[in-house]
């Protein structure tokens, strides 16, 4: 039996407009801040993506449900009948499930919370989410895999991340929100997804400042003193990145409607390095390429640097850019195994420890290739539009997880690639 696959031939220039949904990784968080506050929140431009179905299903486990009110707008209520206890076969196959200890906890008071999962890349620790929780009053007791987390009443405090994790900051932010007293956290992340959160939290009624910046002055309000609220999720910019790379490849004129340049400045900047022109439109981006890609040097950063998310894809571009291009990977230790696939499509890389060097090649050559996560396999999804012949990519709920109907967005540009089911 033949799994369902993803089959790309080479079609040429792409051209048309393309909506951009929303983020990923700001959907799920906004998701499980909505355990902070009984009533009904609605989000909008939610995209239809697997992991988003899979934190409903959590978040309805804990007692908050879900429901599709039209497409990309998901209704949330919170009757109050909360279950602060998040089971192990959901928690394993979602990173963002670590996003409900923060709002239990200081909601709550209690959490007992399996051990998350998620991509298979690296080690992930929490050691920094569960710190700064400690340093807020928090005690945790791991035993058996869950972690038992307790607090009478969270208090504000002054935290310093070792470094600006996105989870970390999150899960401090929302039990910070239900704290007493002040919670300052400096180095904190800064990713637009993270911003989103804030915006999110400020108008259910938290006290938040420097949002945007490396401080966040957090001033907690009693439980009970938030409420549901309505907000828009913000684009997706990796998902508009992976267009990008899509065009860079092939050629072609596409305007990316709702993608946020702000958002994306330094890739942006590096794209334009490497022979592509991207212009702000309206509400949106326009990118036009034509000809061959130039190689360049790339380090990934937390925000505003170039984000390890964006990484299969600029490695693809490589593949197949003019010149030698040296990638250097600063947040996580596994994130280039998506490296022997595409190798498999004759891409010339040397991986080495969290440096690759790219050496760009005329085209590459189809083959079957396995996505091993979302990121990597919306990269080969974008080689298969860069090479001759068939590329046949599996693992194909690793890309649904993430992307929202990705082969029907780009088939609409004018590549040729289709689903084909299981046989
Ligand atoms: C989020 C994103 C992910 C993105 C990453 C970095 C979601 C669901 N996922 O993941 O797509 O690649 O940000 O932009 O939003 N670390 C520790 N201890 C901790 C926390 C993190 O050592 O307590 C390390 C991690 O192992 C990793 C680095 O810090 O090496 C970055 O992690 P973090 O920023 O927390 O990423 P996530 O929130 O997990």
């Amino acid at each position: 039996m033949n799994e369902e696959r993803i089959l790309i031939r080479r079609a040429g220039p792409l051209h048309g407009e393309v909506v951009i949904p929303g983020a990923k990784n700001s959907v799920l968080k906004l998701m499980a801040a909505t355990l902070l506050a009984d009533g009904t929140s609605t989000l909008t431009n939610v995209p239809d993506i697997g992991d988003v179905g899979i934190m409903a299903e959590l978040l309805a486990a804990i007692g908050v449900r879900s429901e599709w009110a039209g497409a990309g707008t998901l209704r949330l209520v919170n009757d109050g009948d909360i279950s602060p206890v998040a089971p192990y076969e959901l928690v394993e196959r979602i990173r963002a499930s670590i996003n409900v200890l923060g709002p239990l906890l200081g909601r709550f008071g209690r959490v007992s919370l399996s051990l998350p999962g998620g991509d298979d890349f690296g080690s992930r620790p929490i050691d920094m989410h569960l710190r700064g929780l400690e340093a807020m009053g928090a005690t945790f007791e791991l035993q058996h895999g869950v972690v038992e987390a307790r607090a009478e009443r969270l208090h504000g405090a002054d935290i310093t991340l070792d470094f600006p994790s996105v989870g970390a900051t999150e899960n401090i932010l929302t039990a910070a929100v239900h704290a007493k007293g002040t919670t300052v956290i400096d180095n904190a992340a800064r990713e637009p997804e993270l911003s989103d959160l804030c915006n999110f939290l400020v108008s259910m009624g938290a006290q938040i400042e420097g949002i945007g910046s490396s401080t966040l002055v957090v001033h907690g309000v009693q439980p009970g003193d938030l409420h549901a609220a309505d907000h828009r999720v913000v684009a997706d910019r990796i998902q508009a990145a992976t267009y990008l790379a899509a065009v860079a490849v092939s050629g072609g004129e596409v305007t990316l409607r709702g993608a946020c340049a702000e958002h994306m400045e330094m890739l942006l900047r590096r794209f334009h390095d490497m022979g592509l022109t991207v212009t702000t439109v309206g509400d949106g981006l326009a990118v036009w390429a034509n000809g061959r890609l130039r190689s360049i040097d790339v380090a990934t950063l937390p925000y505003p640097g170039i984000a390890t998310d964006y990484k299969p894809l600029i490695v693809t571009m490589l593949s197949v850019a003019d010149g030698v291009g040296i990638v250097t990977e600063n947040l996580y230790p596994g994130r280039f195994r998506y490296v022997e696939e595409l190798q498999r499509l004759g891409a010339d890389i040397r991986a080495d420890g969290h440096h690759a060097v790219v050496r760009g090649v005329p085209h590459l050559s189809g083959a079957p290739v396995r996505a091993p996560d979302i990121r990597a396999g919306a990269a080969l999804i974008v080689a298969g539009l860069a090479a001759e012949g068939d590329t046949t990519v599996t693992g194909v709920h690793h890309i649904d997880r993430g992307y929202d109907d990705l082969v029907g967005r780009l088939a609409a540009l004018g590549a040729d690639i289709e689903r084909v089911p299981a046989s």
